[in-house]
């Protein structure tokens, strides 16, 4: 098999990573919830990755770090806590549904949302963005990098630009973290939302929500927190404000391991290698005859994906094919993108989208371009 379906989730994990989900099955208590060794274990564990994660993502402060399921439980934490009816919320047509479903059920509810738009090749401008800004504006919240084309998103043009105008800035980093290097702080990010099986590496069911220490959200579930349990409101300290229930200790655990395996290896060297790899494979399909590449590779600075068609083929089509009869696991569709590929001009075909990562090779880079080649042929 050739994965090549990484910016749905990364098949490959570290060792390390793998061990450590291993040996805390054994050893993990439930956080906060005792005053026994494996208990304190797990409360250890818990706050040494939450100390990972402030310092991977330049977060003042292990209690700024939230722990959530998935980049979508972020985002709706986020979405859900900061914006208010009356507010003014810029977005972006490259955001996935789950930064456009929590912000259309907003403005439902009174938020006045602008879209900026996409050009053909599925660009977002920062001049876009900054012409949407009105007096009400609060909020831009915005992807890193669309999920479906692989383009970057200016973020820290962005960032700086709603330091200026005193704009809130939130950042969807599901196709980044691991993969570029990021610093909130620097980039002007106040909510950052990850999530930990893509780029970091880490287990699926874990992901985060970066709070800056100038804002305070309130509560999104509310129930066990280990602490004050006479109170009737959940508490408001940090971080269990935003946390409720039993930790995914287990998973945390091995995204802790690999928040060590991203600071060994280096997020540059990660990034240089899937450039690479991406550059390899794009090189050869773009020339084929009948394949359409999308996206912006005018620029170097992008994430590692390819989404491509041929002619008229069915998206869909296409990968059960390239799984079927070349054992090459790519995303066919629409990627849960659906106003890039409106904008894309893929609404109805969709792309079928090539992904790699760090423990992807040349060869099997090569490979896919011959598999992409023999399709068109
Ligand atoms: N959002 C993930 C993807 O792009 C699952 O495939």
């Amino acid at each position: 098999m050739i994965y090549l379906d990484n910016a749905a989730t990364t098949l490959t994990k570290p060792l390390c990573v793998k061990q450590a989900v291993f040996d805390a099955m054994d050893r993990l208590g439930n956080s906060s919830r005792g005053m026994h060794g494996p208990a304190l274990e797990a409360a250890r564990d818990i706050y040494g990755a939450r100390e990972k994660a402030a310092a991977f993502f330049g977060v003042q402060g292990a209690d700024r770090i939230v722990f959530t399921s998935n980049a979508t439980e972020a985002l709706n934490i986020a979405i859900e806590g900061a914006v208010k009816p009356g507010m003014h919320v810029i977005t972006t047509e490259a955001e996935h549904n789950s930064v456009l479903r929590p912000l259309y059920r907003k403005a439902q509810k009174g938020v006045k949302l602008t879209i900026a738009k996409a050009d053909k090749k599925g660009r977002i401008s920062l001049e876009d963005i900054e012409k949407a800004v009105n007096p009400d504006t609060a909020w831009v919240f915005c992807t890193h990098a669309s999920n479906v084309t692989g383009n970057l998103l200016p973020l820290a043009q962005i960032g700086s630009m709603c330091r200026e105008k005193g704009i809130h800035l939130a950042a969807d980093i599901s196709q980044t973290g691991g993969c570029i290097p990021i610093n909130m702080e620097k980039m002007g990010i106040e909510l950052l939302c990850f999530t930990g099986h893509k780029g970091l590496l880490g287990p699926q069911g874990t992901g985060g929500l970066c709070v800056s220490p100038n804002l305070t959200l309130p509560p999104f579930k509310v129930g066990g927190s280990g602490i004050r349990s006479f109170e009737k409101m959940h508490p408001s300290v940090m971080p269990e404000a935003l946390e409720a229930g039993t930790a995914n200790g287990h998973g945390i655990a091995g995204l802790s391991a690999a928040f060590d395996f991203l600071k060994e290896t280096k997020v540059e060297n990660i990034q240089k290698h899937e450039s690479r790899l991406m550059g390899i494979f794009y090189e050869q399909v773009k020339k084929i005859s009948g394949v359409t590449v999308y996206g912006d590779f005018e620029t170097k600075d992008r994430a590692a994906v390819v989404s491509l068609n041929i002619r008229d083929y069915d998206s869909k089509e296409m990968g059960d094919v390239l799984w079927q009869e070349y054992g090459i696991a790519v995303r066919a569709g629409i990627h849960c993108a659906p106003l890039i590929h409106r904008a894309l001009g893929t609404e109805q075909q969709g792309t079928v989208r090539f992904s790699f990562s760090w423990f992807n090779t040349e060869e099997e880079a090569l490979q896919a371009a011959w598999a992409v080649k023999k399709l068109a042929f």
